[in-house]
């Protein structure tokens, strides 16, 4: 038999046979189904990339249904608890998880990048006052292109990894600056800490009377990065997969990634759920929030997933880590509403039956909040994590031999052929 499709078109009557690898088949193998010789032949139409993979990776892999979450092969809840952010980002950029030495050099090599040039600063203080910081991330990521003349060099396996070190080192600074600029406040410079902790204290230092890193914080939101940093196929890496298949730069790639991010289908849940909890503001106005949700008003903002049909591994791990983090901060008021509207929602079957569940960004923003974080900062946290997983997989796709450029093709519904009205060709030849 073979592992073999066997495809019976009932418009020519002809058979084909169409190999099936990796529990996949070739959509360009479905280009010889055609009627006439001259045809295009069938194509697949996936809008949304409900059913299609678009590359071979060694990176991530998750199984919706079973919640699982895999970098490298190591599960996730074992890497957030026994790792740091930098540590898995050299397992998810290098494949496997470094040595004392390799942890070493690795975290010294980005922390010497964490500074940004002037003229990228520059950018960043010429923003207007706004909390628009996924629109000033996504600029001053892309400014970093105009600073590195080099960095377009891509085949080049030593360039390429200077930049993709130099991306995970200065995104916490780029969004530090940021938040100081919408706050009015001077920027405080890169120091001589922990990832996390040197991005704490460039965004709070001095907002508050003998501000110090707390360091429970530090060692929270090191977990969060950590729990963000790579998710296969998500629409940003996807993005930064598509910019990267016409080899530009990898600042202008990881540039529209963020730009992907900002939605609020996407990172940007995070955002989208606290202004959600405010708005239904008590616990008395969940059954009436939900109704709501149900007759298809909103989305309940934080669940479901296209991959995860079950609880969102790293939703799991945030909910436990909460509890760390209030002890520090006092509780966000807000939670009793949030673990209320789960404890409702699971039990609904309009939610039950479409598999909806808590994702990542249900509690992420309770605890970020509870930070100091403001609510426009969110996603930008998020993409402080995502940004290792950004690099990683853009990397896999320029050595992958099988990758080209990204070039979708269409069903296409507009007119046929049609000649333009005889009084615009009268005048185009008054023009000649
Ligand atoms: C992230 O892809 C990733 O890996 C993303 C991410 C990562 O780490 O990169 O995990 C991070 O983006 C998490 C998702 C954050 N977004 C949200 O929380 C926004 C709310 N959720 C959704 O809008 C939605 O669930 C998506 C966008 C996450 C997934 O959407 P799909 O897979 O396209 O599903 P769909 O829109 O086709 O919905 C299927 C059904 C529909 O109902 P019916 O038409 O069948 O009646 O489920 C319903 C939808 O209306 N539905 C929801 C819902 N999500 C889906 N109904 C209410 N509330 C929701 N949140």
């Amino acid at each position: 038999m073979g592992d073999t499709l066997s495809i019976k078109d009932k418009r020519t009557g002809r058979d084909y046979e169409v190999p099936i690898q990796a529990e996949t088949i070739k959509a360009v193998d479905l280009r010889k189904i055609r009627v006439k010789p001259d045809d295009f032949g069938l194509m697949t139409y996936d809008p949304g990339f409900m059913n299609t993979a678009s590359c071979r990776s060694s990176i991530t892999f998750i199984d919706g249904d079973k919640g699982i979450l895999l970098h490298r092969g190591y599960p996730i809840d074992q890497l957030a608890e026994h790792y740091s952010h930098l540590e898995v980002a050299y397992l998810i950029v290098c494949g496997e998880l470094p040595d004392e030495r390799q942890h070493r050099q690795w975290r010294g090599a980005i922390m010497a990048e964490t500074e940004i040039p002037d003229a990228t600063n520059r950018v960043i203080q010429s923003f207007p006052e706004s909390d628009q910081s996924m629109g000033m991330l996504v600029s001053a990521i892309a400014a970093l292109s105009t600073c590195y003349a080099d960095a377009g060099k891509v085949d080049d396996p030593e360039t390429r990894r200077r930049q993709m070190i130099r991306l995970i080192a200065k995104i916490p600074t780029l969004a530090a600056y940021i938040y100081r600029h919408q706050s009015g406040r001077p920027i405080v410079h890169p120091s001589d800490r922990s990832y996390a902790g040197n991005f704490l204290n460039m965004m709070f230092a001095g907002t508050k009377p003998n501000y110090e890193v707390h360091p429970d914080l530090e060692q929270a939101l090191d977990v969060l990065f950590v729990l963000h940093a790579d998710h296969e196929q998500n629409c940003s890496t996807s993005v930064m997969r598509c910019i990267g298949s016409s080899r530009p730069d990898p600042y202008l790639a990881a540039a529209g990634a963020v730009g992907a991010l900002a939605g609020p289908l996407h990172g940007g849940a995070n955002e989208a759920v606290l202004e959600m909890l405010e708005a239904i503001g008590s616990t008395k106005r969940i059954p009436e929030y939900i109704e709501r949700v149900k007759k298809g008003d909103f989305r309940l903002m934080g669940f479901g997933h296209r991959v995860y049909k079950n609880y969102d591994p790293r939703a799991r791990i945030i909910k436990r880590m909460a509890d760390q983090v209030f002890k520090v901060t006092g509780t966000n008021p807000l939670l009793d509403i949030a673990l209320e509207l789960e404890q409702i929602a699971l039990q609904d079957d309009y939610f039950k039956s479409r598999k909806l569940y808590p994702n990542v960004d249900f509690y992420s923003g309770l605890i970020y909040q509870a930070m100091g974080f403001p609510a426009s900062m969110f996603p930008v946290l998020f993409a402080i994590g995502r940004m290792a997983g950004w690099v990683a997989q853009w990397e896999e796709l320029i050595k992958d031999p099988e990758q080209k450029i990204a070039r979708p093709r269409q069903i296409y519904e507009g007119p046929a052929t049609r000649d333009v009205p005889a009084k615009a060709k009268a005048e185009a030849s008054e023009r000649a």
